[in-house]
């Protein structure tokens, strides 16, 4: 998948959980659209090793964010806005999960889940979607789950109930901003090949039952994901908001 066709030029995109296996795809292809990018993760330095990775180095700021404290959403803000005339997009994509089932999960391991993949998520529409309308309007990108919307292989509950949470909130924030420019959508991906899921499952009863349950019989990339937010993020979407948009390999239609 190739981008580099400068759709996000002249755009500033804030993105959480830079650092992971789609978060990298994702700054990859959008400073290849030449956005400048405000990467974050709670990492700072892993999130610097990766803006020294990427053209225009001197236009990206490697920034520390956990998405779930408040705080650090309005200190970042602040710097955002300190640094850039404004704030064009946001990339909800920093999530926690866990594997385990409706009996089995643990209330402190769930609450923390929640705490992350959920409130984070709302925590981001919430500082970064106001500056977004502050400066104009924008596009807010939540990095959702087919496990916001289907059952999946019947575990992992923790994890789609923060999923079925972001799916929601995405349209109700939609709503409220829909007169003010500020456009919402949601990302919906299948079980994406990231190094970190393959050294978790590779050769797994797990990983066959991913590729068994994919109609097009193979995982998506993280490149895949990436340039639905390259579109969602950008101006090739303006009539578009509220919406699900599914990167699954069909998994939903079956
Ligand atoms: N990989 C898949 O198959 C898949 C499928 C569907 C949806 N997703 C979603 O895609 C997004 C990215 O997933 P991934 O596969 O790259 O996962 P990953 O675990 O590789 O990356 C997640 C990133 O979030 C960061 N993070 C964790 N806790 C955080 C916190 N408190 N504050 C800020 N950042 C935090 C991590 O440091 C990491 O960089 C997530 O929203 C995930 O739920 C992934």
């Amino acid at each position: 998948m190739t981008g580099g066709a400068g759709r996000l030029r002249g755009k500033v995109v804030l993105l959480t959980g830079s650092t992971g296996g789609i978060g990298v795809e994702i700054a990859r292809r959008l400073a290849e659209e030449d956005a400048s990018l405000v990467l974050t993760d709670v990492d700072r330095d892993a999130c610097a090793r990766l803006a020294a990775e990427l053209p225009h180095l001197e236009r990206h700021q490697p920034l520390a964010l956990d998405i779930s404290v408040e705080q650090q959403w309005r200190d970042v803000i602040d710097g955002v806005a300190e640094r850039f005339s404004g704030l064009d997009a946001l990339v909800n994509n920093g999530a926690i999960g866990s594997a385990a089932t409706v009996v089995d999960e643990d209330l402190d391991r769930y609450n923390r889940v929640i705490k992350v993949s959920q409130t984070g998520t709302w925590l981001g529409m919430k500082h970064a979607g106001a500056l977004i309308e502050r400066s104009g309007g924008g596009s807010v990108v939540n990095i959702c789950s087919i496990l916001g919307t289907v059952g999946g292989l019947g575990n992992s509950l923790a994890y789609a109930a923060a999923k079925g949470a972001v799916r929601t909130m995405t349209k109700n924030a939609a709503l409220h901003w829909a007169r003010a420019g500020v456009r919402v959508n949601s990302i919906h991906p299948g079980f994406i090949e990231t190094s970190q899921l393959l050294a978790r499952y590779e050769g797994s009863e797990r990983h066959r039952a991913m590729l068994a349950n994919t109609p097009m019989g193979r995982l998506g990339r993280a490149e895949e994901v990436a340039a639905a937010v390259a579109f969602l993020a950008g101006d090739d979407s303006t009539f578009i908001t509220g919406s699900e948009l599914y990167v699954d390999g069909g998994w939903t239609c079956a």
